[in-house]
């Protein structure tokens, strides 16, 4: 497919004339016949000119792959780093996950939201910055952790520290990152992941894991904590080990088995199935005969423990309350048991307002004042690229 020739759509055509030659290159790169999965390179190869999946970019995959535009759609929307509207220069991301939150990255966060006066997937109106609150970065180690593009830009980071990075960046600067490659901009970055060798000095950079990464190895060697009969040069198998003859032997009970009369091979699990069905009918029995005899029905919870747990999770009317003692969970939720608990418990209310974790009221009140001080609301349109597709050419080719 990769040296075929096809007839652009006018949406997929001015994509097509600058990105024919790279995409031919991603296609090239999958055996005959499979050439769909090209579509996750090619979508970053859009983000290269675009800087987002524009419609565009997705009539130009579609065509060129051959496939609907609502399967290009399906993938592109499921994928945060597919953006789905004109994106900054920088994308900054703020982890506020689980460690990061504990270690100050809420703070950061909020505090990137009061200078740059933009929330979360929202544009600086200079074009410069685009923020983001993450889920894990996968640097625990370097908690509270800041990214440009995907890259490490400030590990370990403060808010004064996440501020200086984004003044520098607007500044028109290229601050060294904490460890990594140098920072390039988002266009740059995704000519890297649609797979294609960044050519830049210090574009790609690679080094041995630092301390707060090995510190568990660290710790467990000072401690001469070992993993038994561990030796770090076995090599890995490349292929199954060969399957062990002798074990089989012994799990197979042999021609004697194999000669038995069928009645007498199955007759043992007959009789076991029986005997639990018998039971089982006995006991029903009892209680019938128990509810005839007038006997008081049980007040307790009789439901499996993870049934009542569920019905705990997503009560409905007519569920009973549980009954602690016989279920053996709480009825309630515990309550705290001193100051700074019951603190925490009211500072972290049920989520289910249909917010993105980390967007706080502070950030929201932040962006509010500052667009309406500034006259001009920043990118506050949902999706404005998607919606402004063209309507009427779905598979017009
Ligand atoms: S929790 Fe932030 S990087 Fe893992």
């Amino acid at each position: 497919m990769s040296d075929v020739t096809v007839d652009f759509s006018p949406a997929a055509a001015p994509l097509a004339e600058k990105l024919l030659e790279p995409a031919r290159e991603i296609l090239a790169r999958y055996p005959a016949g499979r050439e769909r999965s090209a579509l996750l390179p090619l979508l970053h190869l859009v983000q290269t000119e675009e800087g987002f999946v524009s419609p565009n970019g997705v009539a130009f995959c579609a065509e060129i792959l051959g496939i609907n535009k609502a399967q290009v759609g399906a993938v592109a929307t499921f994928y945060t780093m597919y953006k789905r509207k004109p994106t900054g220069e920088y994308l900054v991301s703020v982890c506020t996950n689980t460690l990061c939150n504990v270690l100050g990255g809420q703070e950061i966060y909020d505090g990137l939201v009061e200078h740059l006066g933009v929330g979360h997937d929202q544009t600086t109106p200079d074009g410069k910055i685009t923020l983001e609150h993450a889920e894990c970065l996968a640097a625990c180690d370097y908690a509270p952790v800041v990214t440009v593009n995907y890259d490490f830009a400030v590990d370990n980071s403060t808010p004064q520290a996440a501020v200086e990075l984004v003044e520098q960046l607007r500044q028109g600067e290229r601050p060294m990152p904490s460890r990594g490659a140098r920072i390039c901009s988002l266009k740059e970055m995704q000519f890297q992941l649609a797979g294609f060798a960044d050519e830049r000095e210090g574009a790609v950079a690679d080094g041995p894991a630092g301390a707060p990464t090995l510190r568990g190895v660290t710790l467990a060697q000072e401690h001469g904590v070992a993993v038994a009969n561990f030796n770090i040069d076995t090599p890995i198998a490349t292929t199954k080990p060969a399957r062990d003859e002798s074990a089989k032997a012994v799990k197979d009970p042999g021609p004697v088995s194999a000669a038995k009369p069928a009645e007498e091979k199955h007759g043992g699990l007959i009789a076991n199935v029986a005997s639990k069905v018998k039971s089982a009918a006995a006991t029903v029995a009892d209680k019938v005969e128990h509810r005839k005899a007038g006997a008081p029905v049980k007040a307790g919870d009789d439901k499996d423990p993870e049934t009542r747990a569920a019905e705990a999770r997503n009560p409905t009317g007519d569920t009973p309350a549980p009954d602690a003692t016989s279920a053996g969970l709480p009825n309630q939720t515990p309550a705290p048991t001193n100051a700074a608990e019951a603190a925490g418990a009211a500072k972290n209310e049920v989520a289910g307002d249909g917010k993105p974790a980390g967007d706080t009221e502070r950030g929201e009140s932040i962006v509010q004042e500052s667009a309406a001080a500034q006259k001009q609301p920043a990118t506050t349109n949902d999706n404005p690229g998607w919606q402004n597709a063209p309507r009427g050419n779905e598979e017009k080719k």
